[in-house]
């Protein structure tokens, strides 16, 4: 393909909900692939358009509104901003990134819909949906809340069981239902809505399938099982308020099903993209020879896979996506990644605690992607692979390179003459990496990328160790300024090759090796592979450290950080007990409830529980164990009154007799707290 000709990409990345900030599992799994991929395509000079924004419509953002008690709009426009920050903050490489709020958006699905209603695409239905009476609307399967089929869980969402995880339908709930809005009992009532007949396309969908037997096996493997299946006509409006409206007479109340709007915002958003440039949309969607990418995580498959494209098949006029690249999860520190238990490193504040290191994270976060099963994200393998590899391999050699040239020839590029056995061989395989790197990037295998990327600065490294330009400039100069020629070639060349997944490492580079000056940018990957794209005499910058070793405190601090977020979670969610069965005051009356003077406290040999403590009792002193060693000093109990529980009878523990119990009340944290009377009372007093 020339260069006035080049292949055209449509580079998308999945419209990522506006009900909450990013975390790394995001960026792991979707973005810095699809960014990887785009900056490589941008460096072998291919036309691309990178287009992604935020889905502001569906359920997920109505419900983030209400338990904030704001609207929904509001909602997405905070998240908006955030998101779309975080994606700027770590150089995720958008065309565009805009929002499915937009005007042009609605008017967009519109046309398409109607499109597809014209050419009578869609079958109508009327089905029996949940009705909130008292609030006046149909019910979101979420928003129905009943009793787990399951596992008996009394607070079940419609669509799923949060308790035991089960993936459940509005009228598999059993009774009491109620509704989320306002705790009435939704009713069924009829609604008419508009069905895209993918049973009847199924024929058609399968042979695209089929058409594509390069995709992933983790993508072709999801897509194998729904059509073995057999695909369902699935409802492209529903009855709700937020979203596209219905282009259709008699239709209030009715939005565009989330999953139809949301894909089209591609479409949308490329249209925005190319009004801006000055360029055609029409050939980044409809033009043949484009080739369409959706990167997506694998809960996105059917819809990327089957249910858009069956949209455009049925449209008739746009291309069909070349590849969906789709990934995995990652989990973090041994657990799933999740918002709700808030197990989660938030991209917003890893900046502010790791200023400069994006190119850290986007380097581990690769090397670890979700790409052919989940992964896994550790702050330890974090550490281990900056100071290792970054600072031990890449930023060793690149430090290396600059500082010998600045040390024996002034920072110029010296001269490179007669060639060694052993400079031959290096040139020579330097020549194979470009391709190397950039064929494992072209089929979506970035981890396997990134391998060959540091293999490229370890053979520098194993160059320079073997030829010692420190020790023999001493003897012979031209020597060690041939050896010194090879090793900034090298840098050069990693300087280019590294852009695609280091882009913030790569500008340094460039100023640090004064591209400038000989006209080199970002896009410069055809150069890779040369000896010589640095002239001797060529002027270099200054050497500035690439990366830096973490030490063991920072680390922890971000795993204590970590688990504190979640423990707070925890007590802010925690629900105050569920009350006992009822019992009688004859019940109550037998419990001998007395106060006490602790006299005496000690622990227990041998065990971290237990307290030995000596109480009056009013009649004289008795022993009682209490396993509250964990809460309490025993020097800070002396003296203190306490309720007790008298007549319980005697039990030994640890070989000594307890007589009677302490009692205690139990904060929301687990701590506990000792019940002494309001004013001091006489011991044996009793309670009642
Ligand atoms: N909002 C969806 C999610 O976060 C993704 C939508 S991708 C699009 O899972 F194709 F619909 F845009
Ligand atoms: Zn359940």
């Amino acid at each position: 393909m020339s260069l006035e000709n080049p292949q055209r990409y449509t580079v998308t990345a999945a419209l990522i909900y506006a009900n909450g900030p990013i975390h790394i599992g995001h960026l792991a799994g979707c973005y810095l692939p699809a960014d990887v991929y785009v900056r490589y395509l941008r460096a072998t000079g291919k036309d691309v358009a990178f287009i992604s924004g935020t889905d502001e419509h569906g359920v997920p953002i109505t419900i983030k509104a209400k338990k904030e008690g704001v609207t929904p709009q509001e909602v997405v426009d905070k998240y908006y901003t955030q998101i779309k920050k975080s994606f700027e903050d770590f150089g995720i490489s958008f065309d565009i990134y805009s929002r499915t709020s937009k005007p042009k958006h609605h008017e967009v699905s519109q046309q398409i819909f109607k499109k597809l209603y014209d050419d009578g695409n869609f079958v109508e239905e009327i089905s029996e949906q949940y009705f909130d009476e008292t609030a006046g609307q149909f019910l979101a399967d979420r928003y129905i809340v009943g009793v787990c089929p399951v596992c008996g869980n009394e607070n079940a969402y419609g669509d799923q069981c949060e308790r035991c995880g089960s993936t459940l339908s509005p009228t598999e709930l059993k009774e009491p239902l109620r509704s989320m809005l306002s705790g009435a009992k939704p009713v069924l009532k009829p609604t008419k809505n508009w069905y895209l007949p993918l049973d009847r396309m199924q024929p058609g969908i399968q042979q695209f399938i089929d058409g594509h037997p390069e995709w992933k096996t983790n993508v072709a493997g999801q897509c194998r099982s729904w059509l073995q299946e057999g695909l369902r006509p699935r409802a492209m409006t529903r009855d709700l308020e937020w979203g596209v409206k219905v282009p259709l007479p008699d239709t209030e109340g009715k939005v565009l099903y989330v999953w139809f709007d949301a894909p089209i915002g591609y479409i949308t958003f490329t249209q925005e993209w190319a009004e801006e440039q000055g360029r055609d949309w029409e050939l980044y969607w409809k033009d043949r020879d484009t080739k369409l990418v959706h990167f997506i995580g694998k809960d996105n498959i059917v819809f990327h896979c089957i249910i858009f494209p069956a949209m455009l098949m049925a449209e008739g006029t746009y291309i069909l996506p070349d590849n969906v690249p789709a990934n995995e999860f990652m989990n973090l520190e041994g657990d799933k990644i999740s918002t709700s238990r808030n197990w989660a490193v938030w991209l917003h504040e890893y900046l502010e605690e790791m200023p400069g290191k994006e190119d850290v994270l986007r380097y581990v976060l690769a090397a670890n992607a979700p790409e052919t099963k989940d992964s896994e994200f550790t702050w330890k393998d974090f550490q281990g692979r900056n100071n290792s590899e970054l600072v031990g391999v890449f930023g060793n050699f690149v430090n290396r390179a600059m500082v010998l040239t600045q040390k024996f020839c002034g920072g110029h590029v010296p001269t490179c003459t007669d060639l060694t056995d052993v400079d031959r061989q290096v040139l020579d395989e330097l020549a194979l990496f470009p391709e190397r790197i950039g064929g494992a990037i072209e089929n979506y295998r970035f981890r396997e990328a990134l391998g060959h990327l540091m293999d490229l600065a370890r053979l520098g490294n194993k160059y320079l160790a073997e030829t010692e330009p420190w020790k023999v400039v001493k003897t012979d100069e031209n020597r060690a300024h041939t050896i010194l020629n090879i090793a900034l070639q090298i840098t050069t060349n990693l300087a280019i090759v590294c852009e695609p997944f280091l882009p913030f490492t790569a500008a340094k580079m460039r100023d640090m090796l004064n591209f400038d000056a000989i006209g080199l940018n970002e896009t410069g990957w055809i150069n890779a592979g040369r000896p010589d794209i640095l002239a001797t005499g060529h002027q270099l910058g200054e050497p500035a450290l690439l990366f830096e070793k973490l030490e063991d405190e920072v680390i922890n601090k971000q795993i204590q950080k970590l688990h504190d977020a979640k423990k707070m979670n925890e007590l802010a969610t925690k629900a105050v007990p569920e009350a006992k069965p009822e019992i009688t005051y004859d019940d109550f009356a037998k419990m001998d409830i007395r106060i006490g003077t602790i006299l005496e406290a000690e622990r227990v040999p041998k065990s971290d529980k237990l307290l030995k403590l000596k109480v009056d009792d009013g009649h004289g002193q008795r022993q009682i164990l209490s396993g509250i060693a964990k809460h309490f000093a025993p020097e800070d109990l002396i003296g203190k009154q306490v309720t007790f529980l008298a007549n319980l009878a005697p039990r030994k523990m640890m070989g000594l007799e307890s007589q009677g119990m302490i009692l205690m009340a139990e904060d929301r944290d687990g701590s506990l707290a000792l019940l002494p009377p309001h004013k001091p009372v006489w011991n044996g007093g009793t309670v009642s």
